[in-house]
């Protein structure tokens, strides 16, 4: 079923201390809490060491704890890695994958996303995938083409199932950290191809957020069009103002 869903995306950011002092600001500013009672979902994503602190914060609270990145074997010898049953275990509801900044940096593949999303799935998560083009990709015309391959290898990696059960995420790279954000039109526009491609698969019902330079000006705007079920929010959910109005904005309320 589709929700309205706001994801923070902490990225590199914050150490326990600060992950608790930005997780109550969030608590206590009594947005989050009534978007929560009025259906809207709402997940945070801290950087690792800063996963319990907040999940402990925002026990009770209907507020949910994701993590960043999952690896895509349930454990073993991968130094370094962090895998989905261990954020299972410890509390997290959910887990972004294939965030751009991994597929530049760690030169994540979209076969490579789709077992990630689908070992997530295994271990009792929902995965937030992530997909879009590049700036250059958009240039040269052929972002609907890059998005179809996308979603087409994910699924094919992952499982129509897995893809059904999971939350996309449409950021367009050259959107990200850039203060670029999508407009409207070309949000939706995107957002209704992958609605539609998913449809053809028969993955009804799959929440479809917007990334990329979401803020509380542009968050309204966005969401009044048809195929955006929320946001996946960087810089603005450091911020716990720009966050609160944010959720508001995808609950229908007015910001405080
Ligand atoms: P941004 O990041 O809101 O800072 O552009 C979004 C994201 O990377 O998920």
């Amino acid at each position: 079923m589709r929700t309205r869903i706001i994801a923070g995306n902490w990225k590199m950011n914050s150490n326990p201390g600060q992950a608790k002092v930005l997780a109550s600001e969030i608590v206590v500013d009594c947005a989050a809490i009534r978007a929560v009672e009025s259906g809207v979902t709402v997940v945070l994503c801290p950087p690792y060491t800063s996963l319990e602190v907040t999940i402990n914060l925002l026990s009770g609270t209907g507020l949910h704890v994701g993590g960043q990145n999952c690896h895509h074997e349930p454990q073993g010898a991968y130094t370094g890695e962090i895998s989905a049953e261990v954020l299972a275990a410890i509390g997290c509801s959910y887990v972004i994958v294939g965030h751009s900044e991994r597929r530049r940096d760690q030169n994540e593949t979209d076969s490579l996303i789709g077992k990630k999303a689908e070992r997530a799935t295994a271990s009792g998560l929902t995965p937030i995938i992530c997909i879009g083009e590049t700036l250059q990709e958009r240039q040269e015309g052929v972002t609907m083409e890059v998005i179809q391959r996308q979603i087409s290898e994910i699924v094919k990696a992952a499982g129509r199932d897995v893809v059904c059960g999971s939350v996309i995420a449409y950021e367009p790279v050259w959107a990200i950290g850039t203060g670029l954000a999508a407009t409207p039109e070309q949000a939706q526009e995107v957002h209704s191809f992958i609605r539609k491609s998913l449809v053809d698969i028969g993955a009804v019902g799959v929440s479809l957020l917007y990334g990329g330079s979401v803020t509380e000006t542009n968050a309204a705007e966005l969401f009044t069009c048809q195929d955006i079920d929320g946001a996946l929010v960087g810089g603005a959910s450091l911020r716990s103002s720009s966050f609160a109005s944010i959720i508001s904005a995808a609950s229908g309320q007015s910001a405080r």
